[in-house]
């Protein structure tokens, strides 16, 4: 077999697109962040991670056009070189003032941020503990980094404690988790993972990608909202913060080591002039207008309960992620492109980034989504409950990944009687 003849088996897709229920990669015509045109329809956006709305904010939007004419359009090298702007080091000292860290550094991504520090700081001699629904960037950084990696139970800190209390005591360890989980909304015990790492020597490093401007005082994230710190917090601008990038933030001694071992930092072009001046601003507007993530918060309750009285089950979510537990993927699919047709955008979540037969449709909450547009997206969903609650106790577990294998006229047969069975 060539190296390119598995690409051949992905020839389903076409087939989903044919049946207009492939929903990814939706093509965007136009955006205002809360509403999008696609396929030259209006929806509400319920699948967006701009928590804030501040991608659309004209200060936001300002600060980027000025800072591509002031600095130009890319830093065209490294910051470890040539590309290190005044702008990143004025972006860095706002964010440790903001979250109350030494220091910051920024990243071109998020992933790069997370893959760079846990390659940077963890060995071979050293032990990672990890949340089983961590983010693919730590999962990633962990396994390069050639470290004992080892993963508990999601949220199960019992289990941690028991894994933690078996590593040599004098071994460096790490614990390592979600702030907020990306596709439940729940938030991580942090207050419990601070005292089991009291207990047993480790350092905490926390990803708070989605709790960054969605809880905690202000807006100050996961830790915050314990009224705690971690020795490590990560956040990411492509969320809240309406821009595109990555942090660490942490002592002085750590970034500074970073700053000399992280491959991703040295070896990768400084994120642009543009995106550090939109992230900059946006942070200035979340320092500034703590309303903007109360107003968020009170969206996201509106609509849980909207989701919770159509007899909806919404997985515990305690934040402005809410996912919508629907079951078997040809479900999620068809429920996918019904909110489609009734102006709603949403994401559906299938295996294997989920356990089989348990696909979730995730919506997220942002301060910029109007009452409408919310009872808008209720409706939609209210509309389809009868056959989300039918799948809900439907064991089904062929996953449309399995299907990728399939031969196309099986596959094709397979997706017909599977669309067939779910609109029944
Ligand atoms: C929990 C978490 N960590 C890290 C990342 C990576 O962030 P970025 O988009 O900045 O690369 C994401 C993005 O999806 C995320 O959800």
């Amino acid at each position: 077999m060539d190296i390119f003849e598995k690409s051949q088996s992905l020839n389903v897709i076409d087939l989903l697109k044919r049946v207009k229920l492939y929903p990814f990669f939706r093509k965007i015509e136009d955006t205002q962040g809360a509403t999008v045109v696609s396929d030259n329809k209006k929806l509400v956006m319920m699948g967006s991670n701009n928590y804030l709305g501040l991608t659309h904010d004209p200060r936001v939007i300002e600060a980027s056009v000025a800072a591509t004419k002031k600095w130009g359009t890319g830093c065209t090298g490294s910051r470890f070189l040539n590309g290190n702007l005044k702008l990143h080091e004025e972006l860095e000292e706002t964010l440790a003032d903001f979250l109350g860290y030494e220091s910051a550094l920024v990243f071109a991504t998020g992933f790069m941020a997370n893959q760079g520090a846990i390659t940077g700081l963890c060995g071979p001699s050293d032990y990672i503990y990890s949340d089983k629904e961590n983010h693919a960037c730590i999962v990633e950084g962990c396994k390069l980094s050639k470290s004992k990696f080892i993963v508990y139970k999601h949220l199960d800190y019992d289990a941690l404690e028991e894994r933690i209390s078996k590593a040599p005591s004098d071994a460096s360890k790490l614990i390592i988790t979600d702030g907020v989980f990306s596709m439940t909304g729940r938030i991580a015990d942090y207050k419990r993972i601070h005292e089991i790492a009291e207990k047993h020597g480790a350092m905490t490093y926390v990803d708070d990608a989605h709790g960054l401007g969605v809880i905690g005082e202000g807006g100050r994230g996961t830790v915050s909202h314990f009224g705690l710190k971690s020795d490590i917090l990560m956040g990411t601008f492509s969320k809240s913060l309406a821009s595109q990038g990555g942090f660490i933030c942490a002592s002085h001694e750590v970034n500074r080591w970073l700053k000399h071992k992280a491959r991703t930092f040295m070896f990768s072009a400084g994120l642009s002039p543009a995106s550090s001046a939109a992230a900059l601003k946006a942070l200035e507007i979340l320092r500034d207008e703590p309303a903007r993530v109360t107003e968020q918060q009170a969206n996201a309750a509106y609509l849980k309960m909207k989701f919770q009285e159509a007899g909806l089950d919404t997985m515990g979510t305690e934040t402005s992620v809410i996912p919508v537990f629907i079951g078997d993927d040809q479900t999620a699919l068809n429920v996918c492109k019904q909110l489609f047709d009734k102006g709603v955008f949403t994401t559906p979540v299938m295996y294997p980034a989920v356990p089989r037969g348990n696909a979730v449709i995730r919506c997220s909450v942002m301060t910029t989504h109007t009452k409408k547009d919310l009872d808008r997206a209720a409706e939609a969903f209210a509309d389809l409950s009868t056959m989300i609650q039918a799948a809900n106790k439907n064991t089904a577990t062929d996953a449309m990944f399995d299907v990728m294998t399939m031969s196309p006229e099986k596959a094709m047969s397979y997706i017909k009687q599977k669309i067939k069975e779910s609109q029944t």
